[in-house]
């Protein structure tokens, strides 16, 4: 087996083969998205804007944006929105479709945006494709001012039958097929290994606690096989002096 069959079938590919794998299939990407979830992902990327809790004119970041879903519906709700992606095939599909956002090139592993800028960063579906997950987060927490909100959307894998059962034909037997139809094999072969390897929520949750993160919670949905997780970048630490006069910023 070559190795790259075999990073596919662990789930892990390095940095260069996920781009060439999303350079190749932009153009059916957002097809197979609602195929394969039955158009449901525009519910999930509704929620996680809602967990973003940014309002009109604040500035929020979408990293791995893909065709730029998530993005849009930002947008949608007046925030001014950055969304930057390593793949230039699935930019040009995001660029088509809603021309007034900034569409950068820029690895979310090495954010080219001066820290504390963003009110919130969100990832769509991506942080389980970062070959290196903690440095992602970090990348994420960053960028985002204190006060300010990261929001993690991604499919993960339900515990409990009937769904574990309905899941585990679904992604194991069906996605690989339709993969197939599609004409990509290996990307929908690595899809369901890609979820398999990725941390379940609690492990998710204290990876966004060691990237700096606070006040961290995660909603499950679609019964369980998708995860919403935020967490809170702290505001800087107020220290109280010992001669009563009250709190003042930390010296330098
Ligand atoms: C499954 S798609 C998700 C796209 C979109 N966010 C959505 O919700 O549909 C994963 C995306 O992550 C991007 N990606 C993966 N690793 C990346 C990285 N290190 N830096 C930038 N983009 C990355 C891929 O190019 C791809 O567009």
């Amino acid at each position: 087996m070559s190795e790259e069959r075999a990073q596919t079938r662990s789930g892990t590919l390095q940095e260069p083969q996920v781009r060439a794998m999303f350079d190749r299939i932009a153009s059916v990407y957002d097809v197979m998205n609602s195929v394969m979830t039955a158009g449901l992902h525009h519910r999930w990327r509704r929620r996680a804007a809602d967990l973003a809790a940014v309002d009109p004119g604040d500035e929020a970041l979408d990293v791995a944006t893909g065709t730029g879903d998530l993005a849009i519906e930002l947008a949608s709700r007046g925030v001014q929105v950055v969304a930057s992606d390593f793949s230039e095939e699935m930019l040009a599909r995001a660029r088509v479709k809603q021309p007034s956002i900034e569409w950068e090139w820029a690895n979310a592993q090495d954010l080219p945006y001066a820290s504390d800028r963003f009110a919130a960063a969100t990832v769509g579906f991506g942080a389980r494709n970062f070959s290196d997950l903690p440095l992602g987060l970090s990348e994420m927490t960053r960028v985002v001012r204190p006060g300010g909100r990261v929001v993690i959307l991604e499919i993960t894998t339900p515990q409990k039958p009937p769904l574990s059962t309905f899941f585990s034909l679904w992604f194991d037997r069906i996605v690989p097929l339709i993969g197939r139809a599609a004409g990509d094999s290996q990307a929908y072969d690595y899809l369901p290994n890609s979820v398999k390897r990725f941390p379940e929520p609690p492990g998710l949750a204290a990876s966004m606690a060691r990237a700096g993160l606070t006040d961290i919670k995660w909603v499950l949905t679609a019964g369980g096989i998708i995860a919403l997780h935020v967490g809170t970048k702290p505001v800087a630490p107020i220290v109280t002096s010992s001669n009563g006069s009250g709190p003042h910023p930390p010296s330098a």
